[in-house]
Order: C-alpha cells, then structure tokens, then sequence
C-alpha cells in the first residue's frame, strides 16, 4: 500500500519523507490556499520545491472545468516535473481530458469521485489514480469505506489497472481499513500516518526496557 500525504505543508512533507514511508503527495486548491500559496507562477514554484522534497508521485490540480483549459493547464504541470500527476475532477470535460492525457502517457489523478460509476468512468479513460473521498462521505452519515470496497470489486472483476487512491482520509482508523480492503494507495494528513506509530504497550514496554538495562549496567 501507498502512502501519500494530502498536504501542501513542506515541513509535513519533510517530516513524513524522513520518516522513510512516504510515496507521494496529493495536493488540491484548497491546501495550497492553506498554505497561503497563490498565484500561478507561486503555484507551479511550490509544486517544483515539494517534487524536490519527496521521491514519488505529487498530484497537482487544474482549476480549469473545461476540456481545452484542462488540457491547457495539465499540459504546463506535467512539464514542470516528471513525478507531476495532473489532477482532474470527475466531471464530464475531466474524463475528456483524462482520456486525452492517458492516450499520451501523462499520469492522472481522477478526484472528487463519490460513487462506484464515477470510478468505472475514471477507470475506461485511462486514469492512473481515482481518488474516492471517503471521508466526506462519513461526514454525510455515508460509509465511506464501502466505495472503496465497490470500487475494489469492480476494478478487480475487469483487471482495470487504475489504483485506488482512498482520498480525504482522516484518522488512523480509515488508513488501516483502507489496508484491509486492498486500496492501493491512501492519502492523508501527517497524523493520520504519525498515529499508525502509537500504542501504549510500545511506550510502557520500551520504558521498562530501558529501566532493567539501566539496573543492569550501573
Ligand atoms: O485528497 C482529498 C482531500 O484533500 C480532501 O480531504 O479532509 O478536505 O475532505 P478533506
């Protein structure tokens, strides 16, 4: 499984790549505005300094809706750097332009996908990456998790070669059962991977380690 970390933070994305088990990064809009990141001359120098951090994958969005501004705009980001993935929303100009990019080789990340039929379209055009978010859907009272276990289904039935990218992960929990139903890949916050680390036997057990080695060596 893919770890990759949805932020456009350099220090979060220093600190997971040090960690040594990062695999990439999704980014979108809204994370760079976070990060007080616009303009697009600003955008693509802030895509450049976290494809220099990390060793994989880095998803960059078009803000374009239409197919000859998606084209466009991929186009530009995918020239920035060999590990840009041009990130497309699924709308109908999105799988177009995904379609177009995947008959060029140009890798792609299908985002804002919230249903199984959404997948299957994002999968027919060529997408490397489709990226289901499961946690708005929690937020909705919906199970986020069993999109991704249609999706795992259907891809499975017809050897589709996209990889699930569970998206909009928020917690530890969602990583671990994203693992059990064979999502490819995750995509979350610093804490959702710093968390996998946690459990108190680890913390007690090393203490008390560290206790009878002391004993034993004064
Ligand atoms: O990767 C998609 C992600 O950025 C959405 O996450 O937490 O805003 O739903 P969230």
């Amino acid at each position: 499984m893919k770890f990759f970390i949805d932020t456009a933070n350099l220090d979060d994305i220093a600190e997971a790549q040090a960690l040594g088990v990062l695999d990439g990064v999704t980014t979108n809009p809204s994370l760079m505005a976070k990060e007080g990141i616009t303009g697009e001359a600003n955008i693509l120098a802030h895509y450049q300094k976290i494809c220099e951090i990390v060793d994989g994958d880095v998803s960059a969005e078009v803000i374009s809706t239409d197919f000859e501004g998606m084209v466009a705009e991929g186009e530009k980001l995918a020239a920035l750097h060999s590990q840009i993935v041009v990130k497309l929303p699924l709308i109908a100009d999105g799988i177009k332009a995904c379609k177009y990019f995947s008959d060029k080789g140009i890798r792609t990340n299908v985002t804002l996908v919230f249903s199984a039929g959404q997948a299957l379209l994002a999968a027919k055009a060529g997408a490397t990456y489709v990226s289901p978010f499961i946690g708005r859907l929690d937020d909705i009272s919906t199970d986020g998790l069993n999109l991704i276990a249609e999706i795992r289904q259907i891809y499975d039935n017809y050897g589709f070669e996209t990889q699930i990218l569970a998206a909009s992960v928020r917690h530890t929990m969602h990583v671990i059962d994203c693992a059990k139903l064979g999502s490819d890949v995750m995509t979350g916050p610093l804490s959702s991977i710093k968390g996998l680390l946690k459990h108190p036997l680890t913390d007690i057990g090393l203490a008390k380690f560290l206790e009878d080695y002391k004993k034993g060596n004064q």
